[in-house]
């Protein structure tokens, strides 16, 4: 009987401690979302911000429709319908919703941030998450304010091949993307030009990897923009998972689209290899391994930018570690024709 008792109370015990550290990842902003900057810091203290001016009035300041919001407005904490659609109904507003999209509304960063600081509200059965894409995708039971001319998946396209917010000079994804690779691919060339001036060698790794992920610890300052290679390219998929996702994506554009996600995929692998070499050279690896190193990192930026043809079968295309930027830039080209 005090054995039951005992072991009933362990029990509990585990099962408080498991749902505390569940909500601490809530508060982190850690329930999975579909949204790109899901999580980031700067962005949720961003949304909360413009969370509290122009959605609290309705909704409540807990998001949750009470207090002194208005009537009916929705429940936000227990939202459930996908990243893709919140973009759509903040954008489109409802029968009482504003519409938010348009000139001198919110931004698509803005709302993205907005989306930040209310995944850190979700309650447990939230979903942020996109549902995986349906053919024939049931109208939103808010009915459109605006109608959206070009397709759906464009403004994610735009993010990447045109502009996009958080980008140094608000430049699109693959722009960021090439200059700070072009940046690393210049400071790994002066890193090999004498082979046995090891400081010279560590001083321009130092430099290659802050241009490639200037997030990591290692990375100190340099002369990259800050932005970094591997962030890039991880944006690069989300946005194209979103593209992939929307209601009108075609089949022609969800293959492209996997495409490109595979090819900035092995630019993510690249990044992660270039970071853990340029971290054994600095950490002061011998001299020998040091040199060698410095020239595999030039070859894979070489990849980044250009693909590899891994396979040797003559071609590169934009399978798994073969494509690069160069087949990313193709591929975006096909959805465009
Ligand atoms: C004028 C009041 C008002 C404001 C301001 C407002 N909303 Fe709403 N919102 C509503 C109402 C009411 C609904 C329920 C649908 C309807 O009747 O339009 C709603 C619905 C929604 C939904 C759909 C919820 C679901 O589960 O389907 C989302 C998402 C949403 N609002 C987000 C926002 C965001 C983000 C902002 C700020 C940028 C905002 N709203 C500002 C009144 C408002």
């Amino acid at each position: 009987m005090t054995g039951l008792v005992v072991g009933g109370l362990a029990a509990f015990g585990l099962i408080v401690a498991a749902s505390l550290s569940g909500q601490a990842a809530h508060a982190a902003g850690k329930v999975e979302s579909s949204n790109p900057i899901t999580g980031d810091k700067d962005a949720i203290a961003a949304g909360q911000t413009t969370f509290r001016a122009r959605c609290a009035p309705c909704h409540g300041m807990r998001a949750n429709g009470r207090g002194r919001g208005l009537p009916n407005s929705s429940d936000l904490t227990k939202f459930k319908r996908g990243y893709t659609k919140f973009v759509y109904i903040v954008k489109n507003g409802g029968k009482t919703m504003p519409a938010y999209g348009g000139l001198g509304k919110l931004n698509d960063d803005e709302i993205n941030q907005v989306g930040a600081y209310l995944e850190t509200l979700a309650s447990r059965r939230a979903k942020w998450i996109d549902p995986p894409a349906k053919k024939s995708e049931a109208q939103p039971d808010v009915q459109p304010v605006v109608a959206t001319a070009p397709p759906e998946y464009q403004a994610h396209l735009d993010h990447i091949q045109k502009a996009l917010g958080e980008t140094p000079g608000g430049v699109g994804l693959l722009a960021i993307l090439e200059q700070e690779a072009r940046i690393a691919q210049q400071h790994a060339a002066f890193a090999v030009t004498d082979l046995e001036d090891y400081e010279n060698i560590r001083l321009h790794t130092a430099h290659v990897r802050h241009a490639i992920n200037p997030a990591e610890e290692h990375s100190g300052a340099g002369p990259g923009k800050g932005y970094g290679v591997a962030r890039a390219a991880k944006a690069v998929i989300a946005h194209m998972e979103l593209a992939a996702a929307t209601g009108d994506a075609t089949d022609k554009v969800k293959a492209h689209a996997a495409h490109v996600i595979s090819a900035a995929n092995n630019i993510v692998f690249w990044c992660y290899k270039i970071v853990a070499k340029a971290n054994q050279i600095t950490g002061g690896s011998s001299p020998i391994t040091q040199a060698y190193y410095a020239e595999e990192i030039v070859e894979r930026i070489q990849w980044i930018l250009e693909g590899t043809d891994a396979d040797g079968d003559g071609a590169i295309s934009w399978t798994e570690g073969e494509g690069g930027l160069a087949q990313i830039r193709q591929h975006l080209g096909f959805i465009g024709g």
